[in-house]
């Protein structure tokens, strides 16, 4: 069993105008709801790859049966702690007139070290069975500094997939050792304060994190591909060509594959090849599709790693 954590999870709102008017009134042409957040999307790739997963987290309890029922209807096995507040709505307009998609998070229900002592009670608990735990997405608000690595220390003796950035991340990093982090590259410059504008430099980056004490760490580049590194090991894969719709959550996807790809072949860098073709698969779809399983299976048998 693997378990995914996600600890502010939203209602993703897509709506639909002729052409975006601010200041204006704006007159929806379509509307839908799906479930979002990272820890969730990861599960349901990983769902959809033919893993057993499941998905924990904190809801606000407004809103706690729609997105349950959204998680029941996907058959994805899910246990999150419930709290006063709402679940966040992250509104994504899309505007028919080439003006792109503007965005409007909120920031999700407030919580407090009485919740998260629950919360990381709940984590122990319910991850018992499970060998792989993935640490997704945006925290809460009222989360001290270093809650992931925190976390990740009530998870030791579990191989952590950690994907955040920032100060998060570095935390991590020196306090927890998780077995693999995944940036993609404008995080990762963004967590060292430095531009990384060659392999090399790329590869050291990610060194760095080696160094103290993270197994694996694949430094993911979009339409450019990614690196993997570990201490006696870098591969680079340039990103499979596809036919674009939408690169919302090519990285969540990627971390479904490379999950896959682990339970399969037991080597973080074998299962690198697993994770380039969920995260090309993941853009042959609309955002809120994820990934189809077909799509990534063809995928797989294209991918080109090259030893560096
Ligand atoms: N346009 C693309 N064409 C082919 N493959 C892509 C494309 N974009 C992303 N990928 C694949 O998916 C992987 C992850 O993508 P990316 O680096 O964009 O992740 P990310 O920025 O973490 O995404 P998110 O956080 O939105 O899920 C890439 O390393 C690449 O292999
Ligand atoms: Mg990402």
């Amino acid at each position: 069993m693997i378990t995914t954590i996600c600890m502010n999870p939203c209602f993703d709102k897509t709506v639909e105008v002729p052409s975006l008017e601010v200041g204006q009134v704006n007159r929806i042409r379509d509307a839908r709801v799906d479930m979002g957040g990272k820890g969730i999307n990861v599960a349901v790739v990983a769902d959809r790859l033919g893993l057993e997963v499941q998905c924990l987290g904190i809801m606000g309890r407004d809103g706690a049966a729609e997105l349950s029922d959204l998680m029941d209807k996907e058959n994805l096995k899910h246990d999150f702690l419930e709290i006063p507040g709402h679940v966040r709505t992250n509104t994504k307009i899309v505007s028919k007139s080439g003006q792109g998609v503007t965005e409007l998070n909120e920031p999700g229900p407030r919580v407090n070290k009485e919740i998260l002592d629950s919360f990381f009670a709940l984590a122990k608990e319910k991850t018992a069975e499970s060998d792989m735990v993935v640490l997704t997405g945006s925290l809460p608000p009222g989360c001290p500094e270093g809650t992931y690595r925190d976390l990740l220390k009530i998870l030791e003796g579990k191989k952590c997939i950690l994907d955040t950035e920032g100060k998060e991340l570095e935390l991590a990093a020196k306090g927890a050792k998780p077995f693999l982090i995944k940036p993609n590259l404008r995080e990762m410059e963004a967590t060292l304060g430095i531009e990384l504008r060659t392999m090399r430099t790329i590869r050291d980056a990610a060194l760095l994190f080696v160094r103290l004490g993270v197994e694996h760490a694949v430094v993911s580049m979009g339409e450019m591909g990614a690196m993997y590194v570990s201490a006696d090991k870098t591969l680079f894969a340039p990103a499979l060509r596809v036919e674009i719709k939408s690169t919302v959550g090519a990285g969540d996807a990627m971390i479904g594959g490379m999950l896959l790809g682990y339970a399969k072949e037991k080597d973080m860098a074998r299962a690198f090849r697993y994770g380039i073709a969920a995260g090309a698969a993941s853009v042959m779809t609309e955002g809120t599709q994820l990934i189809v399983r077909s799509d990534f299976e063809k995928l797989l048998e294209m991918v080109k790693i090259q030893e560096v």
